[in-house]
């Protein structure tokens, strides 16, 4: 069975698809993460974006392990922990770039396929039910309006020590939706049969039931 919960940055989509995953007993898997742990090991390897050998060569080498330890989603490159690192405003800065590249896209949708063909998941992105998961047992597509998204990413941003003004915050999350949603490759849509929730206004227990219902019901 797969879940895929897709929606712009903020939108509520992590903690969401943790607990539904955690009630449904199933994995969760972080997509989203895995396009950050690249950027991190291209910044590192300071190579240009553009250079598509030198991506594939880096991508051919690159081993990303995510697991669950004590309710934290671990994220290892090659074996070493970036769970934090991933969230650091650099990272952040250059993963729409990175995670529009048509080679590193086609790397991950790989992964994130072979994950869900072996395992119940919910999995969450930008085009999970457009295009790694056409064909998903239950489709969402979660909004939130602006204010309340980068209050909810603050929060999140204070766990690792990055503190931001609003205003800030909101201009990012701008401009990472605009680059998300205009990009050729796999554009942050809304799948056709995919079930809108707004967040603005719910708390995460109201979400996590929201979905639970939509799949009792179905
Ligand atoms: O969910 P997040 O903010 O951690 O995602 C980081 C970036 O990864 C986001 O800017 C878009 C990209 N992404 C993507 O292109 N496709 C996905 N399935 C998931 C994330």
């Amino acid at each position: 069975m797969i879940i895929a919960i897709d929606g712009p940055a903020a939108s509520g989509k992590s903690t969401t698809a943790k607990l539904v995953a955690k009630k449904l007993k199933v994995t969760y898997l972080d997509t989203g993460a895995m396009y950050r742990a690249v950027t991190l090991q291209l910044l590192r390897s300071k190579i240009d974006f553009v250079d598509i050998d030198k991506v594939s060569a880096i991508l051919d080498d690159l081993i990303i392990d995510m697991f669950d330890h004590k309710g934290v989603n671990i994220v290892k490159i090659n074996n070493e922990d970036v769970t934090g690192e991933i969230r650091s405003s650099n990272v952040t800065k250059y993963v729409s770039e990175v995670s529009a590249l048509l080679s590193v896209r086609e790397s991950m949708v790989v992964m994130q396929r072979e994950i869900g063909h072996k395992t119940d998941c919910v999995i969450e992105g930008r085009d999970i039910g457009t295009i790694v998961f056409p064909n998903a047992d239950y489709k969402f597509f979660m909004v939130a309006d602006i204010k309340m998204r980068a209050k909810r990413r603050l929060k999140e941003m204070k766990q690792f020590g990055i503190v931001k003004s609003v205003k800030e915050v909101i201009s990012e999350l701008e401009s990472r939706d605009q680059k998300d949603s205009s990009r050729d490759n796999s554009p942050l849509r809304k799948a056709k049969d995919a079930i809108e929730i707004d967040t603005s206004n719910l708390s995460i227990d109201e979400q996590v039931d929201k979905i639970i219902d939509h799949i009792k019901i179905k």
